[in-house]
């Protein structure tokens, strides 16, 4: 099966019911996917497929529909994204586990909604779950990268 993960193609022999969780984590060494529950239940596993934030526990490798992008293919190799500018300028992370899919999930939101209220993150963002409590700074942060995207 051929998976393109940021842009590159990867060929994996791998079976299809596998989630792709497992496939980038042990498959393809992407430890930056994190396994927080399994069950759809905390967002850690979050990457993009099509642009499109999606729990990669929950889908199996059979029907990954498009491209694949984890938080290393979020920037350029030149520039971080804004969302990561944000998150470094706001200090975000506390012990960092939930903060990749929390990301993810973030930029998803801001591809759709420019101009996010806090309500808006706050729906956004539920299903993110962050043990360390740095809710209070990821709402911070993407106000600041969604300012930011706007004056590009
Ligand atoms: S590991 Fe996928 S949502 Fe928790
Ligand atoms: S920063 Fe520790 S779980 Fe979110």
């Amino acid at each position: 099966m051929e998976l393109t993960i940021n842009g590159t193609s990867h060929s994996v022999d791998l079976p299809d019911d596998m989630p792709l969780l497992w496939a980038l984590r042990d498959g393809l060494n992407i430890t930056s996917v994190k396994y927080g529950c399994g069950i759809a239940q905390c967002g850690a596993c979050t990457v993009h497929i099509g642009g499109e934030a999606v729990r990669s526990c929950q889908v199996a490798l059979a029907d990954v529909w498009g491209e694949i992008t984890t938080i290393e293919g979020l920037g350029t190799p030149d520039a971080l994204h804004a969302i990561q500018a944000a998150w470094i300028d706001h200090q975000v992370a506390q012990c960092g586990y939930c903060q990749s899919g929390q990301i993810m999930q973030a930029a998803d939101l801001l591809s759709r909604n420019p101009e996010p209220t806090d309500d808006d993150i706050d729906a956004a963002m539920s299903g993110n779950l962050c043990r360390c409590g740095t809710y209070p700074r990821i709402r911070t942060a993407v106000h600041a990268a969604a300012s930011a995207m706007r004056e590009v």
